[in-house]
């Protein structure tokens, strides 16, 4: 029997000038956190405070060229939520897609060890209403009452000792569509209902990220039309 895995997906490249990310780097040092499942997370509306706003700008005309390049029918592609996400040594991110949103973004501060974002899909026999998997019912995995995508992830992944993901049975795996380290100032932008999560920090160094979401502002046609 052959194989052949389909659906592929886009996932969109940056880099900012390192004067950028090494000031918001700094903001967010000062900005008050709260302890988070795994990690630690600032206020969700950094896009609103007046420091934050050249960075905004230019995620924006990131953001702005992607919807250009996707050719989307809308008036502008706003940003929703912005937050920063602050890891220290071993906290990780539990699997998780944004909703409400069309766009996503993880902008990268600083380099650290491990860390890495992991972008997966999960394979599509298994999104099924009927519920055949056998694994479902039985997890005892801490983090298995926060939804069925993270259930299954961490039914058929673990991190191993060195932070990378390793898969816990040959079948029902989740396709990892692409693993992207963190470097300072990379921005990566993808659809939000892509199913993402944070692979353990292995360094000292806090790693420091800014996530956000866009939504667009003036879209679809006639009696479909949603504008505000
Ligand atoms: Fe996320």
């Amino acid at each position: 029997m052959e194989e052949i895995d389909i659906l592929p997906t886009t996932v969109y490249s940056f880099n900012s000038e390192s004067r950028l990310h090494e000031n918001v780097r700094k903001l967010v040092e000062r900005e008050t956190r709260s302890k988070n499942r795994e990690n630690y997370a600032t206020r969700h509306d950094l896009y609103t405070k007046k420091e934050y706003a050249e960075c905004v700008d230019w995620l924006k005309a990131c953001v702005d060229e992607v919807t250009q390049k996707l050719g989307y029918a809308c008036k502008s592609m706003e940003i929703t939520q912005m937050t920063a996400a602050i890891a220290t040594k071993g906290q990780t991110h539990h699997p998780h897609d944004h909703s409400n949103s069309v766009i996503s973004g993880v902008w990268y501060l600083n380099a650290v060890e491990g860390g890495e974002t992991v972008l997966f899909d999960v394979n599509r026999w298994h999104v099924s209403p009927v519920r055949l998997d056998p694994s479902r019912p039985h997890t005892t995995d801490p983090h298995g009452s926060h939804g069925a995508f993270s259930f299954k992830f961490y039914e058929w992944y673990k991190y191993d000792a060195n932070g990378r993901l390793t898969p816990r049975h040959d079948k029902f795996n989740p396709f990892v569509v692409a693993t992207v380290r963190p470097e300072p100032g990379k921005l990566i932008l993808f659809p939000a209902w892509l199913l993402h999560a944070v692979a353990p920090n292995l360094s000292r160094e806090t790693r420091y990220t800014i996530a956000f979401n866009c939504f667009p502002r003036g879209f679809g046609y006639g009696s479909h039309k949603v504008d505000y």
